[in-house]
């Protein structure tokens, strides 16, 4: 045990649960928080760690709601050192067709929801003074890509975010920054059809799709102490596709 505690957002399954697994094996005591409180009770119950995982519903979107459970985090746990953002979601459309609650939603939970949870840690981790937070972005907030317009924009605003608040906290002991993940094998990538994985996958020099556990070691790393002089970075987990 580190003693530490990591806030694991949309950590019901995907990469969110290799973080809050990859986390806890390193000794931290995890907050495990999504909107879907019956996968995240399950996941939860599976990890099997007694008082060191616990699980709090959470939806991202919700500025108040996300205040009220990282105050009860912080009675529960005592504190809050690591946040990982990785709630995310995709409604894939041209923005031709794109309708405006498509692009909203999109933007409400990655960005919006990163900003609020990060705000929401910032005044705990100042009187710590020390913090890390880490917000999972993507590889097409980086290259953009054709029918996620909506997507694109809130990861490359996620990037945005995370340069502007490794600035504002880095005198405060915290570092701020971004994981962008290339193609990792998840629920979110299951609906795409055979046709579009090999597609993808010619785009990438390492020949396999990554794992959610890839993206955990590089958040544990980022979290660990060997971490400490890196800030406003944006470590890509993209097997090659974009250097
Ligand atoms: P996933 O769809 O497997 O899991 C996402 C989790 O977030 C779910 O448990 C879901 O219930 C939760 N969630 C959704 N909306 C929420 C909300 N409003 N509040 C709280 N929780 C919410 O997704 P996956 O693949 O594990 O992705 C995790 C993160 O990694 C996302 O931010 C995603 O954009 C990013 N990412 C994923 C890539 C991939 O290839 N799978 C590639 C690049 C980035």
């Amino acid at each position: 045990m580190n003693g530490k505690v990591a806030v694991v957002t949309g950590a019901a399954r995907g990469i969110g649960a290799a973080c809050a697994r990859a986390l806890l094996a390193g000794g931290y005591r995890v907050a495990v928080c999504d909107i879907d409180a019956a996968a995240g009770e399950k996941f939860v119950r599976e990890l099997g760690a007694t008082g060191d995982a616990r699980f709090y519903v959470l939806n991202v979107m919700d500025a108040g709601q996300v205040e009220a459970v990282m105050k009860q985090i912080v009675a529960d746990f005592g504190s809050v050192d690591v946040l990982v953002n990785n709630a995310g979601i995709t409604r894939d459309g041209l923005v031709m067709r794109m309708k405006a609650e498509q692009w909203q939603q999109v933007l409400d939970v990655n960005l919006n929801g990163t900003y609020y949870c990060a705000q929401a840690v910032v005044m705990p981790m100042i009187k710590q003074r020390q913090g890390r937070i880490i917000n999972i972005a993507s590889v097409v907030g980086q290259m953009g890509n054709a029918g996620q317009a909506n997507y694109c924009a809130s990861k490359a605003g996620v990037i945005g975010l995370t340069k502007s608040l490794a600035r504002e906290l880095a005198s405060r002991g915290i570092t701020v920054n971004a994981v962008a993940p290339g193609f990792i094998e998840t629920d979110m990538t299951a609906k795409l059809g055979e046709k579009a994985r090999e597609e993808l996958l010619r785009n990438v020099p390492i020949p396999r799709l990554g794992q959610p556990e890839d993206v955990a070691q590089a958040v544990l790393f980022l979290a660990g102490e060997g971490a400490s002089y890196i800030t406003g970075h944006v470590l890509n987990v993209n097997g090659g596709m974009y250097m």
